[in-house]
């Protein structure tokens, strides 16, 4: 008993020093864990996973449990990890995600001194999930609008229905998707022996879902063979955006750690050209490394950090610009981004990518194609970009292409929503240059 009473402490104080560090300095809540988990060695596998999953959970959750808090400026303190309210947000996260209850979930529940309940909510509806809470908690409505900033629903361009289905999506703990890079069929075999269940998609020809992935799996031989990669169902609908065929030459502008890079070069079956330029030169190591696990040959990665372009104008095929953005298409994934995410970023955002899809796109050559993509929600990054864009420059028109959830035809943009396929959300435009 007193080992599980340890344990529920030591978790409450690692969850609490990694979310107050995530909600002063902004950073990415994957890499605070991380560099928390590489400082405090003692950590086992385990240990790990259950603090990672509440953390996350308390991100998901934030926009209700916050309203269960009496002094939320004292929770930040110093011993405010030992506090009672910190109990009674742990329990609350661990509840809302999981049918089964963790042991040490008891333990908050009986420090928060809540009465004891035997099962989670973890399988409940968000309806549910909310009138359960306000019962246990006798609090007030917890609105699925509090979910998320308040700024976010002006932004998206969705009714009220479509939204509240968003918002219920963003609450579920995302699938892993993963693009194969060899043979499908062969590939969900090799999953199946290290005790993995594969599912696939009609929709994409190399994707696999993975529900449950309770293995390390970068630590599998198949992924240090380069078999697959990581890459979700949203994020691998650009790269089909692109049509990217053998022997042609691409420029991927924004290539970052080369997710979509890899996906290019394997639509181009590793002939022709694939130039990977990125702002943050380390970026690109990381491309190199994936790269050469796959074993292609024809990607060339140069840095972007200067006003010319490190491709001749009017010279490539296809340019593919996944601009920087503000995000919020994978708030389901990363959602302490919710918090830490301003309003006034998404103006912010779109000039820049106004500005780097206007001069990204002098390198296509007369008849060739650009691409722009985010995985952001907004219509100020996506649709309103894009009319700018052809705005400003008349010799780009938009151009379809076929739409792999629906069969038919895009007229030129493509919206992927969560709901579409248990995904992220993004957006993809294609342009075609005139001749
Ligand atoms: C959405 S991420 C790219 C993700 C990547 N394509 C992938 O599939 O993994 C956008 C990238 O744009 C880069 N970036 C940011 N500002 C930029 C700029 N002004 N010019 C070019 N790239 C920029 C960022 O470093 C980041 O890697």
């Amino acid at each position: 008993m007193a080992l599980l009473a340890n344990q529920a402490r030591s978790y409450a104080t690692a969850i609490h020093q990694v979310a107050r560090d995530v909600f002063k300095s902004g950073n990415p809540a994957d890499r605070v864990v991380n560099a928390y988990f590489r400082d405090i060695k003692k950590l086992g596998s385990r240990d790990r996973r259950m603090i990672a999953e509440t953390l996350f959970s308390l991100f998901r959750w934030w926009g209700w449990l916050r309203q269960l808090l009496e002094d939320s400026q004292s929770l930040w303190d110093d011993g405010g990890e030992r506090s009672e309210e910190w109990a009674r947000l742990l329990y609350a996260a661990h509840l809302l995600d999981n049918a089964e209850l963790h042991p040490v979930a008891q333990e908050w529940q009986q420090t928060a001194n809540l009465p004891h309940i035997s099962h989670g909510m973890g399988a409940l509806t968000l309806a549910e999930k909310s009138r359960r809470l306000r019962e246990l908690f006798r609090a007030t409505p917890f609105d699925a609008a509090a979910l998320v900033p308040g700024w976010l629903q002006q932004c998206v361009p969705l009714d009220e229905q479509a939204y509240l289905s968003f918002l219920a999506y963003l609450q579920q703990r995302p699938p892993l998707w993963l693009r194969a890079q060899v043979e499908r069929e062969a590939l969900i075999l090799e999953l199946r022996s290290a005790g993995l269940v594969p599912t696939l998609t009609a929709m994409l020809p190399q994707a696999l879902c993975l529900e449950q992935a309770r293995v390390n799996l970068f630590e599998l031989q198949s992924f240090r063979d380069g078999k697959f990669e990581l890459q979700d169902f949203a994020s691998q609908m650009i790269g089909i955006a692109t049509q990217a065929k053998p022997g042609e030459r691409w420029w991927d502008a924004c290539a970052g750690a080369g997710g979509k890079t890899l996906q290019l070069a394997a639509m181009m079956q590793n002939k022709g050209t694939l130039i990977a330029s990125d702002i943050r030169e380390y970026k690109l190591l990381e491309l190199r490394k994936r790269a050469r696990r796959a074993q292609f040959s024809n990607i060339s990665p140069r840095p972007w950090n200067e006003a010319k372009l490190p491709v001749k104008h009017g010279s490539v095929d296809g340019v593919l610009v996944d601009a920087p953005c503000t995000g919020t298409g994978t708030w389901r994934r990363n959602p302490d981004c919710r918090w830490t995410a301003k309003a006034e970023d998404v103006a912010e955002m779109a000039q820049l990518q106004l500005d780097i899809l206007s001069r990204a796109s002098k390198a296509a050559k007369p008849g060739g194609v650009v691409v722009y993509a985010t995985c952001s929600v907004c219509e100020a990054e996506n649709e309103a970009v894009v009319r700018a864009f052809l705005a400003q420059r008349q010799e780009f028109t938009l151009e379809g292409w076929q739409n792999p959830l629906t069969g038919t035809l895009t007229d030129g943009m493509l919206r992927v929503w969560p709901m579409d396929a248990n995904c992220d959300a993004t957006f993809a435009a294609r342009f075609r240059r005139n001749m």
